[in-house]
């Protein structure tokens, strides 16, 4: 693959086990770009998961690392792929830093599909069960396409497949 002229950060969007992490690791070692998975920078910068988050501060105290971590990252105006948590679009005031900051790209993905492809739920406090895990994508849908420069369904595709068709929406 041609290395890519990125000159600000791609988001990657969508559902729990989309594949924004997988795609956006792929992605990173064909065109030579870094990536950063939020969770895992989360993680870091607090000194503990994000499941202990959860706990100790609440979804909305996540939400607030959440967006202080976006706001970093898009002010880097740096060619990264950056692999966002699930819920990344419910904060009203990230659409405005993402409107600024760089390109997102929406994976898609239906529950069925998630599921199948989390084998561990112990470390996703919001993803519990089947029909919990659809009623949410279908209440985030407007949010994923309100924030979406591209979108691209990953139903039945492997992470090499789902990272080519990424490349022709750059
Ligand atoms: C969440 C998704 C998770 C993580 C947190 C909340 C969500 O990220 O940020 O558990 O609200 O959908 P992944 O999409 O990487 O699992």
């Amino acid at each position: 693959a041609e290395p890519m002229t990125l000159t600000r950060p791609v988001f990657f969007v969508g559902f729990m086990g989309a594949g924004k992490t997988s795609v956006a690791r792929r992605l990173a070692r064909t065109c030579r770009v870094a990536s950063v998975d939020m969770d895992t920078y989360i993680e870091r910068r607090e000194g503990c998961r994000v499941k202990d988050i959860f706990a100790a501060s609440g979804e909305e105290g996540f939400r607030a690392i959440e967006t202080e971590v976006l706001r970093e990252l898009g002010a880097a105006e740096a060619p990264m792929l950056v692999s966002c948590g699930g819920g990344v679009v419910v904060t009203p005031e990230n659409h405005g830093i993402f409107e600024d900051a760089g390109f997102v790209v929406y994976l898609q993905v239906t529950a069925d599909e998630a599921a199948s492809r989390i084998s561990d739920t112990s470390t996703r406090p919001l993803f519990q069960n089947l029909e919990a895990a659809r009623a949410r994508i279908a209440e985030r849908l407007p949010l994923y396409e309100a924030v979406a420069d591209a979108t691209v369904d990953t139903a039945g595709k492997s992470v090499p497949a789902i990272a080519r068709e990424v490349q022709r929406v750059l």
